[in-house]
């Protein structure tokens, strides 16, 4: 299993490219299953969940080709010869949930094996059946399977969300597309990742309102044709890259970054101490000369923090001056980066959703352990602004949302390499 080498080794300039979405992408992809006409998807992050998210959906009998390196995706969804997502598949990625609401909604009929957890949290997956529920599904859970049919196709209803799940409002979106009548979303997810695959449905001809907001009104097609889109830029990307300034100093401009994609983040890094500004390609971000000043942060649906930089952002707070205190409020155990921030000297208390971090001078490097996507590039982050060398092993975790972290960190005159192992 590789592992990444980091040496702290002072400021950082330079640009960084950012991607396409990752979560927009996986929830793009899918989408194909909606219409028997090609969709082409351009801007595509080259990471391992989207080749998993191919091959779920190669295995259901979509031709997917990657094209221009990877940035390119060309998905034809006109054989579906398979309906059930299997186990094997999507064990390794809860997004595989994604397939079910197209698949119901274009063939009446679909089993898809449930996710199960995974180190975050139990993560179940209610939302979305009670949603597709709404819309006239029947959904029996047998052997660790979901079997969903709507033999006279789905029909539009109101579904309303007691939590606004992202993953719940993207299959019950996909799935109204092609339903019959008007499907209201109530509570919805408010995420950029929403409304672009709602701009991509609506390319396809799909009706939709609202998106963005917390109700999204869906008048369903009886079919829906191909399109082209390009991915939004990937805000937790962009945010962790933000980072890396912030918690070594020097000036790093973030090509394709837009304030309005993170502006709860953004408001933080300022009373951090830390200063963002528009620049004609995206985002620039400088550390001042002073200090980081500690702040507080609760992760919330979008608009607000998101949970996905809650680890990188304590990285940050590691080394600020005086304590702030961070609430997770999205997943239950998603803290498991802290002990390994510890094992750098970091000093941090975890009492169940809520962590209190008492900023150092400095950190010190030391071999830790990645325990998930973004549990593993906070511990990049801390490393690189450690005394000495931190070797951070079980990168596969990265490989699933970052692309070229190596090149992208080392272009900004990091000290960073990748160790190969067998
Ligand atoms: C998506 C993102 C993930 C991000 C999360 C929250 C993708 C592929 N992943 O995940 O990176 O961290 O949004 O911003 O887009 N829940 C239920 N029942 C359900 C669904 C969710 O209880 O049916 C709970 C989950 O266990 C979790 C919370 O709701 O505690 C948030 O989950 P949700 O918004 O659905 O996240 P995902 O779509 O899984």
């Amino acid at each position: 299993m590789d592992s990444i080498l980091v040496r702290g080794n002072g400021p950082l300039h330079g640009q960084i490219p950012i991607a396409g979405a990752k979560n927009a992408c996986l929830t793009l992809m899918p989408a194909t299953l909606l219409s028997d006409e090609p969709l082409t998807l351009i801007n595509a992050p080259r990471l391992s969940d989207i080749r998993t998210m191919t091959q779920l959906l190669q295995s259901l009998g979509a031709e997917v080709t990657s094209l221009q390196d990877g940035q390119v995706l060309a998905l034809s969804s006109h054989d579906i010869h398979n309906k059930t997502a299997d186990y094997d598949i999507v064990r390794k990625m809860r997004a595989s949930i994604l397939v079910l609401g197209p698949l119901l909604a274009r063939y009446g009929e679909a089993v898809v094996s449930l996710p199960g957890g995974c180190a975050i949290g139990a993560r179940p997956v209610d939302l979305h059946l009670r949603a597709l529920e709404a819309m006239g599904a029947t959904l029996e859970l047998r052997d660790g399977y979901v079997h969903a049919s709507a033999p006279g196709g789905l029909r539009g209803g109101t579904v309303d969300f007691d939590f606004a799940s992202v993953g719940a409002t993207e299959n019950a979106l996909m799935a109204a597309t092609l339903a019959r009548g008007t499907t209201v979303i109530r509570n919805s997810a408010r995420e950029p990742e929403i409304v672009d695959l709602a701009r991509c449905l609506r390319a396809m001809g799909a009706q939709i309102d609202g998106e963005g907001s917390s109700e999204i009104t869906v008048q369903g097609v009886d079919r829906l044709g191909g399109a082209t889109h390009t991915v939004v830029t990937d805000r937790i990307e962009l945010g962790t890259y933000m980072l890396a300034p912030a918690i070594c100093g020097g000036e790093v401009e973030l090509l394709g970054g837009r304030i309005e994609l993170l502006e709860a983040f953004c408001e933080k890094l300022d009373a951090a101490g830390v200063s963002v500004s528009e620049t004609e390609r995206g985002l620039s971000v400088t550390r001042g000369n002073g200090d980081i000043r500690a702040v507080n942060v609760t992760t919330e649906p979008f608009p607000g923090f998101p949970t996905d930089l809650q680890a990188q952002m304590m990285a940050l707070l590691c080394t600020a001056s005086g304590t702030s205190v961070l609430e997770e409020k999205i997943f239950e155990n998603r803290f498991m980066h802290a002990p390994e921030l510890m094992r750098m000297g970091a000093r941090i208390d975890v009492q169940g959703g809520t962590a209190t971090v008492t900023g150092v001078p400095k950190l010190k490097g030391a071999p830790v352990m990645a325990t998930d996507l973004r549990a593993s590039v906070s511990l990049i982050l801390a490393g690189l602004a450690a005394e000495g060398e931190t070797k951070v092993a079980r990168v596969y975790h990265l490989d699933r949302g970052y692309e070229h972290v190596v090149g992208k960190l080392s272009g900004v005159g990091a000290d960073i390499e990748r160790i190969k192992e067998t």
